[in-house]
């Protein structure tokens, strides 16, 4: 049974039971937790705790979860996968343990032609909770389960929570016995891998409130309701279904692993570590594309680095199955969008924004493999020559500080060389760093307040509604204010402070939109806004200073955004959406945006290209939209379904998820996205947009700059001054312009190289005679000289080098020649070969001279180079060498 097919009769049974199907979240978590999604019930946490109303007492879904805690362990047990589907059936206060028991073995022991999974009655064992004889009690009287095969377990087993505070309660799971060529007899408390886990019936009744491990935690309460939450892993049941041995050769991985078994001319179940190494791909590969598909992009920092480590472990599991400077994750992310375009049909419309990102991703590790490997390999060979077992943390963290080789590689790399690492020195460098970068940004964006705070405020506050759109002055009140982070009543003049208001219109930065600034008035005090952001989706946060009086929290206030700010900023926001266009019209489709920075009057705008954009289209692109400005295209925004907007074809910046209702911005009918942000009303208010010039910002994707309206204008008012001065300096017509500065130049540089030539022809000159003028130093010819201020160093080189050829090869000869090229004296020395076996070593002597200098240097026997910081030293330095080389002649 296909994976697909094994979702669509678990979501169809429950339908048939009056559970109301949920598409499954982004694997983003809304949940300030946690990272990624990571079980089906994370996007209702909210519903279980009786914060918000779910949609329906019932609910179903098939839900992306990403689990990475395991990572190291994926390939080599056959278990573990990063990315995993969850089919889950849920009830908010509806049905409890005595109906979800016996609709789950309904569903599982149905024939598959009557819509179930079909599995044989006697292969299905279940355990329950040490105390929970109501669960016992159903499986054995209500089910006709034999006692035999129903066990009861402890709490590290049959008790499920989160992690972290949140609901829980016991549970009871179901297994399939897979037979006896897989272990033992004795059910799953003797072996839990002949008996697979099938599914987790959860009786969620608790509110926990301190977590500390799986089986230490503090019940606060009851939940509002008595709720169930199951979980089914789709990927296991898979393996079940399609009798494979494990995850990584169902439908929905294998391909990837065949594809990259094909592609390093490898085979699969001949080697094992070979196998692992595909399975590695196979896991790996899956999950980057589902990751970056939610817009998850590579990082240094939380979710962003989960998704850069299985990318970058994808790469170097290819490169140990000989895959070189081979690029393949292409083709492997193609064949995982296919595999999976079934159950998520967006990853097709969505494919050239995924592969931009991974491909962008794997020429980047390339290339720090390249370099990286040099150096690491340099480490390996030091610890191992000094027979140290461990790469030292220093090593470690120049590889992760100028490499980009993140940590877990070099253990990896290291452990494959049978070497330790010092991690703890590591940390300690990385920790020393951050510090660093703290201080840096001192008035860092995200305030430092715990997130939990926020949270707590968020749950006071609801959900902040957000006036903005048509207003730009509002009644409101002061739901909180933070000083330094931490709640207060009151805050003071004087005092910077973040304040929650119910109800706002200042935008909170976001969508590549700066944030609103303005004012925050109450009866009894002034607060002046220069920020605003969200630190929890729902949440808006006014950062900003007391002018005067005092703010308190319940005032009643009146917010006021900066008119001008706001509608130059909404310019660019503007502008930015018909550049979009532009560009997808000029270049295809493929052209997405990546990221933009809307700012009043400028704005910059990133997308997907394969190369550097040629002039010609920024200048085409530029011409089309200034097009659109004299039309003066209606801007609209409305609300729709996400369905219906897809439908019109309105962009979505890429990665960006948005509920089941969506705003579209449309300029006439040129542009339509979906779009949170601000506008003007009407294209022609743009005035006039100037494109900049574009650049490359990583591997795959440009960026433009651009200015928007009065700026745009003078940028180009500006320019045509600057063209006034020219002409009249140059006495041409503006079109000769560049033919004469063209001109000019290149005069110019010929006159320099002749310039050059002359200068060089007159130092040497003076070889002649500074060779007839030499001193005899015990038998050794001796030159000393100052060149004349401004001879370059290299011409210095030469005349040294001049000299000393022009001394018969059985005469000893040392030649010293000082000059300032700019301001920083510099001295040569130069021995020939009959000096040298006198004992004249050239090193040593500019060794000495360059002391004189205060400064240093050295080099070889033969010639020498060196400087110091005293010009007014080099007649001293000339006497001090020619006394070294007395003494050294003895
Ligand atoms: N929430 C339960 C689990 O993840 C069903 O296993």
């Amino acid at each position: 049974m296909e994976s697909a097919e094994i979702a669509r009769r678990f979501l169809r049974f429950f339908e048939e039971r009056g559970h109301k199907i949920v598409p499954s979240a982004s694997l983003i978590a809304e949940d300030p937790t946690l990272l990624l999604v990571n079980a089906g019930m994370v996007p209702f946490k909210p519903y279980f705790l009786g914060q918000r109303r779910p949609p329906g007492s019932r609910l179903a879904t098939a839900q992306k979860c990403v689990r990475t805690p395991d990572i190291e362990e994926v390939g080599k047990t056959t278990r573990h996968a990063t990315f995993f589907q969850m089919l889950g059936n849920f009830s908010f206060g509806d049905y409890f343990k005595a109906e979800v028991i016996p609709f789950a073995w309904e569903l599982l022991t149905r024939s598959e032609s009557d819509g179930g999974f079909g599995f044989p009655e006697d292969r299905l064992w279940a355990t329950v909770y040490l105390e929970d004889d109501e669960g016992y009690d159903i499986w054995r009287n209500k089910v006709g389960l034999p006692a035999e095969r129903i066990q009861r377990r402890g709490l590290e087993d049959n008790y499920w929570h989160m992690g972290v505070p949140g609901p829980g309660g016991p549970c009871s799971e179901i297994y399939y016995d897979r037979g006896p060529e897989y272990g033992r007899e004795g059910g799953p408390i003797a072996d839990e891998d002949r008996y697979l886990e099938v599914w987790n019936l959860v009786f969620m009744q608790y509110q926990l409130s301190q977590v500390r491990s799986k089986v230490d935690f503090d019940i606060a309460g009851d939940l509002p309701s008595k709720n169930i939450d199951t979980g089914m892993g789709l990927e296991r049941m898979a393996a079940i279904l399609q009798g494979v041995d494990n995850i990584y050769e169902i439908d929905t991985t294998y391909k990837i692993l065949d594809k990259a078994a094909e592609l390093t001319g490898t085979r699969y179940g001949h080697d094992p570590r070979t196998d692992v190494n595909l399975r590695v791909i196979a896991d790996h590969v899956r999950t980057g594309t589902m990751l970056v598909a939610d817009g998850v992009m590579p990082g240094n920092e939380g979710r962003g680095y989960v998704l850069r480590r299985i990318l970058r472990r994808s790469v170097r599991n290819l490169r140990l199955l000989g895959s070189g400077d081979e690029r393949h994750m292409h083709t492997l992310t193609d064949v995982a969008i296919g595999v999976m375009a079934e159950q998520y049909p967006e990853l097709k419309a969505d494919a050239p924004q995924i592969h931009g990102v991974i491909d962008a991703e794997e020429a980047s590790f390339l290339g720090t493999l390249r370099t990286g490997t040099a150096i690491f390999d340099v480490a390996v060979e030091e610890t191992k020559r000094s027979s140290h077992h461990a790469i030292s943390g220093a090593q470690a963290f120049q590889l992760h500080d100028t490499y980009g080789f993140p940590i877990d590689l070099t253990l990896e790399m290291a452990s494959e060389q049978g070497l330790k690492v010092d991690e703890e020195g590591f940390r300690r460098l990385m920790k020393e760093q951050r510090e660093r970068a703290k201080a840096d940004s001192a008035a860092k964006k995200t305030g430092n307040a715990d997130i939990s705070v926020f949270g707590e405020l968020l749950e006071k506050a609801g959900k902040v509604e957000f006036l903005g759109y048509d207003e730009i002055e509002s009644d409101t009140s002061v739901i909180g204010v933070l000083v330094d982070g931490v709640p207060v009543p009151a805050a003071g003049a004087g005092s910077t402070v973040e304040v929650v208001l119910g109800r706002t219109p200042f935008y909170a930065e976001g969508g590549g939109q700066l944030a609103d600034q303005g004012v925050i008035r109450t009866a009894g005090a002034e607060v002046e806004i220069v920020d605003v952001q969200t630190p929890l989706a729902g949440l808006v946060v006014h950062r900003g200073k007391v002018r005067s009086g005092e703010i308190k929290v319940g005032d009643e206030a009146r917010a006021e955004i900066d008119l001008e700010r706001r509608r130059a900023i909404s310019r660019s926001h503007s502008a930015t959406h018909l550049v979009h266009r532009g560009f997808k019209n000029a270049l295809g489709e493929s052209a997405a945006q990546a990221g933009s920075e809307n700012s009043p009057g400028r704005f910059r705008f990133d997308f997907t290209a394969a190369g550097a954009v040629p002039p010609s289209v920024l200048r085409d692109v530029e011409d089309e939209v200034n097009a659109v400005l004299i039309n003066d295209l209606k801007v609209n925004a409305f609300y729709t379904s996400q369905a219906e907007a897809r439908a019109m074809g309105a962009l979505a910046m890429f990665g960006e998820k948005y509920g089941d209702e969506v705003r579209v911005v449309e300029i006439g009918d040129y542009s339509r996205e979906l779009c949170g942000g601000t506008h003007v009303h009407s294209s022609g208010q743009l005035g006039l947009v100037k494109v900049l010039g574009e650049q490359s910002v990583g591997a795959g994707v440009r960026r433009v700059e651009a200015l928007v309206g009065i700026d745009a204008f003078r940028f180009l008012a500006r320019e045509s001054l600057l063209v006034a001065q020219l002409t009249e300096q140059l006495k041409v017509r503006r079109e000769e312009l560049p033919e004469r500065i063209e001109g000019i130049v290149t005069r110019l540089r010929a006159a320099e190289k002749d310039l050059d030539k002359i200068r060089s022809a007159q130092v040497l000159q003076v070889a002649g005679e500074l060779a007839a003028q030499a001193r005899d130093l015990a038998g050794v010819s001796a030159v000393t000289h100052r060149a004349p201020d401004g001879t370059t160093a290299d011409d210095l080189r030469k005349l040294a080098l001049d000299v000393r050829g022009r001394f018969p090869a059985d005469r000893p000869a040392v030649i010293v020649i000082a000059g300032v090229p700019s301001d920083r004296p510099v001295v040569v020395a130069a021995v020939n070969e009959a000096g040298r076996e006198r004992g004249l070593k050239a090193g040593r002597l500019v060794g000495v001279a360059a002391k004189a200098l205060g400064g240093g240097g050295g080099g070889k026997d033969d010639v020498a180079q060196g400087g110091g910081t005293r010009p007014d030293a080099i007649d001293d330095a000339l006497r001090q060498v020619e006394q070294a080389v007395t003494e050294q002649l003895g």
